[in-house]
């Protein structure tokens, strides 16, 4: 796949180019659509990346195209056949994260899994799924991570949603598992804040050429979608990669316990898409 962003979002952009020089970022999910976007702004801004997931051929393939990037084989680590399910895959992605980078100063929890089903037609095991790789499996990457975010003072950030601010039909699994990442997250920012430790969640709206937008929306619905967001377009996955550099900035500092919701305003219109 293609990368979104280029030097551009160093050269022409909002932040310094080495903002993250030195540091170290640990994502789940790296190789999905809105998690790629994050990893490639935070590599192009100086960070070291590792990569954890399930499937090897797309982590490598992801993690080489983000070496190029930057023009560094050494920037990204691919973790492949890690389930975030597993709390053991997790401990042993961090080992491998410290043997080859020494630190980890940000986490990413973002993977993912997700399907539109009707509650009628919902299997508990499809249930527990989804909310056992989106919430079980944040819960048990920071918790894997959390050891290493204490030496360095780091911050977390959950991928999480809108839709489970009002009812949206269809989405029950996922509406409770980000309805838990959030709440996990306020709780961590209460009780790891005092350890030196930020953590906040990023809801993302309606993100064009996203895995979670071709799930949820068709391509033909796209201009009647751009019509219910109050800024009359989509979101862009630099939207995303901007609000992510942003959370790990040190003008993010004193941001705790938020949920940052790139949306285009979208819900607070109360529309679905
Ligand atoms: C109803 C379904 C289903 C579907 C699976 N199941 N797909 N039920 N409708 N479309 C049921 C199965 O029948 C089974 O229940 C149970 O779910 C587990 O299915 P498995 O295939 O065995 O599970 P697994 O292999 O672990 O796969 C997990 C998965 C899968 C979530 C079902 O889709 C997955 O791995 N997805 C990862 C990629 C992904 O979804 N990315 C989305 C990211 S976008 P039974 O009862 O038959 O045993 C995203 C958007 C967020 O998250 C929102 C953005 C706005």
């Amino acid at each position: 796949m293609p990368c979104t962003l280029d030097q551009s979002f160093v050269t022409k952009g909002s932040w310094k180019p080495d903002l993250f020089k030195d540091k170290v970022v640990f994502i789940t999910g790296g190789s999905g659509t809105i998690c790629r976007v994050q990893a490639e702004a935070m590599i192009l801004l100086g960070c070291r990346a590792a990569l954890v997931g399930r499937d090897d051929k797309k982590l490598i393939e992801t993690s080489n195209e983000l070496c190029d990037l930057v023009n560094d084989s050494e920037r990204c680590l691919p973790i492949p056949n890690v389930d975030v399910r597993e709390y053991n895959d997790l401990e042993n992605a961090v080992h491998l994260t410290l043997k080859k980078f020494g630190r980890i100063d940000y986490v990413i929890a973002g993977a993912a899994g997700n399907f539109i089903c009707d509650f009628m037609n919902l299997s508990p095991n499809a249930f527990k799924s989804v909310v056992s790789i989106d919430l079980l499996g944040s819960f048990n990457t920071v918790k894997a991570a959390t050891p290493a975010l204490i030496k360095s003072k780091g911050s977390i950030l959950f991928v999480s949603a809108t839709f489970h601010y009002y009812g949206v039909p269809f989405q029950g699994p996922v509406g409770a598992a980000k309805a838990g990442i959030d709440a996990l997250s306020n709780n961590l920012a209460v009780e790891l804040a005092p350890l030196g430790i930020r953590s906040n969640c990023i809801a993302p709206g309606a993100i064009d050429d996203t895995e979670g937008f071709k799930r949820l929306s068709k391509p033909e619905l796209k201009e009647s979608v751009k019509e219910m967001i109050p800024l009359q377009r989509l979101g862009t996955k630099k939207d995303i990669a901007e609000s992510t550099v942003f959370i790990f900035s040190p003008a993010a500092n004193y941001i705790n316990g938020h949920t940052l919701v790139v949306d285009g305003g979208m819900w607070h219109t109360g529309t679905l898409f």
